[in-house]
C-alpha cells in the first residue's frame, strides 16, 4: 500500500462512477469501489496492523481518499437522478393542444326550464310556489272543486283512476286541487302557482299526452276582481310570449271558477287559446271554509308544454316528450 496506489483507487472509483450510464451502472459501480471488497475498504481495515505512524499518516490519507470517492459518488448520484427524472417527465409528456373529447354536462328540460322562469316570475311579485301529489284524492281533483260525480267535466277529462277504486284515488287530471289543499291550510290573502305533472288518459299525439303539466293560479284577497285577472293573465303572457303580446278573455264554463274564460294571446298573427281562468266560484270558497262576504278570487290553468309549444313553433309534442337532446339544445340549455 502506497500513497500512489491509494490516488489510482480514487481515480479508478471516480472513473467507474462518471461513466455510469443509469443508477444501476453507479450502484455496481458504488458496490465495487466502496463496498467490503474494494481495495480501500482492505486498506482500511488493515490499518489495524500497522505501526502507530504509519496508521496516522496513512489512516489520514485513505480518510481523505474515502472522502473523495463518496463526493465523487454523491455528484454522479446527482447527475443520474436529474437524468432519469428528465426521461420520465418526457415518457410522461401530455399533448395539451390535441383536441380535446366534446363532453356533456347534463342540462335541464324545456318543461322544467319554462316551470323554473314561471316560478321565479310570480315568486319576484310575492306569489308562493306550492306543489302537491300527482296521486291525488278524487275529491279534491274533482267535488271539492264543484265537479260532482255526474259532472260531464269528469268524463271529460279522461281520468286515470287507481285500484282499489273504493281508496278514491286518482292521478290528478288537472293542477286544481292545489287550491283547494292551500285554501284548507292557509287563510287569505292567498296568492299561490303551483306548477306540476298532471295525467289523462290520451294516446300520445301530435297535440296529446298522458303526460303533461300545467301550472295553476290562485289569489284570494279582498276586493279581488276580474280586472286583477286580467291585469295578471297580461303581464304573465308577456313574459311569457314578449312585450308587444295581447290577450283576450272568451267566457267559457268551469265549474269552479264563476264566471269563467278562456284566455287567448295574440302571437305571431292569430289568435291562440292558451289557458283557463275565472273569478273562483263562491262553492269552491265555501267548501274551503272562506269567509265570501270578505273574500273573492281568481284562478288560472294553463298547459306548460302548450306554452312551450306556442312560443317556439313546435308543431309535434312528440319533440318535448321524447327527449332527444338535438331539441333540447336549442333552448340554450347547458348540454
Ligand atoms: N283545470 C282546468 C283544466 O285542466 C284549467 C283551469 C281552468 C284552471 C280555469 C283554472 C281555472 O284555475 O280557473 O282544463
Amino acid at each position: 500500500m502506497n500513497p500512489q496506489e491509494i490516488n489510482e483507487w480514487v481515480s479508478a472509483a471516480k472513473l467507474a462512477f462518471a461513466v455510469a450510464g443509469d443508477l444501476d451502472d453507479l450502484k455496481a459501480a458504488r458496490l465495487a469501489h466502496t463496498g467490503d471488497k474494494a481495495p480501500i475498504s482492505l486498506a482500511s481495515r488493515g490499518l489495524g496492523s500497522l505501526s502507530p505512524d504509519e496508521k496516522a499518516s496513512f489512516g489520514k490519507i485513505i480518510g481523505e481518499a474515502k472522502a473523495a470517492i463518496a463526493s465523487a459518488l454523491a455528484d454522479e448520484t446527482a447527475r443520474l437522478e436529474i437524468a432519469r427524472d428528465q426521461k420520465i417527465l418526457l415518457e410522461e409528456v401530455v399533448d395539451i393542444t390535441l383536441p380535446a373529447k366534446l363532453t356533456h354536462a347534463g342540462g335541464l328540460h324545456p318543461i322544467t326550464i319554462i316551470k323554473n322562469d314561471i316560478s321565479d316570475f310570480f315568486l319576484a311579485q310575492g306569489y308562493s310556489v306550492v306543489e302537491g301529489p300527482e296521486l291525488e284524492s278524487s275529491w279534491l281533483n274533482f267535488d271539492a272543486l264543484n265537479i260532482p260525480a255526474d259532472h260531464p267535466a269528469r268524463t271529460m277529462q279522461d281520468t286515470f283512476f287507481v285500484e282499489p277504486l273504493s281508496a278514491g284515488l286518482v292521478l290528478r287530471t288537472q293542477t286544481s286541487p292545489l287550491q283547494i289543499r292551500t285554501m284548507l291550510t292557509s287563510e287569505p290573502p292567498i296568492y299561490i302557482i303551483s306548477p306540476g305533472r298532471t295525467f289523462r288518459a290520451d294516446e300520445l299525439d301530435a297535440t296529446h299526452s298522458p303526460v303533461f303539466h300545467q301550472v295553476e293560479g290562485l289569489v284570494v284577497d279582498r276586493g279581488i276582481s276580474m280586472a286583477h285577472l286580467k291585469g295578471t293573465l297580461d303581464n304573465f303572457a308577456r313574459h311569457m310570449f314578449g312585450p308587444d303580446v295581447t290577450t283576450r278573455l272568451r267566457p267559457s264554463f268551469f265549474p269552479f271558477t264563476e264566471p269563467s274564460a278562456e284566455v287567448d294571446v295574440f302571437f305571431n298573427g292569430r289568435w291562440i287559446e292558451w289557458g283557463g281562468c275565472g273569478m273562483v266560484n263562491p262553492k269552491v270558497l265555501e267548501t274551503c271554509g272562506v269567509d265570501t262576504n270578505e273574500f273573492s278570487g281568481f284562478a288560472f290553468g294553463m298547459g306548460l308544454e302548450r306554452t312551450l309549444m306556442v312560443r317556439h313553433g313546435i308543431t309535434d309534442l312528440h319533440e318535448i316528450v321524447e327527449g332527444d337532446l338535438r331539441f333540447t339544445r336549442q333552448f340554450g340549455v347547458g348540454l
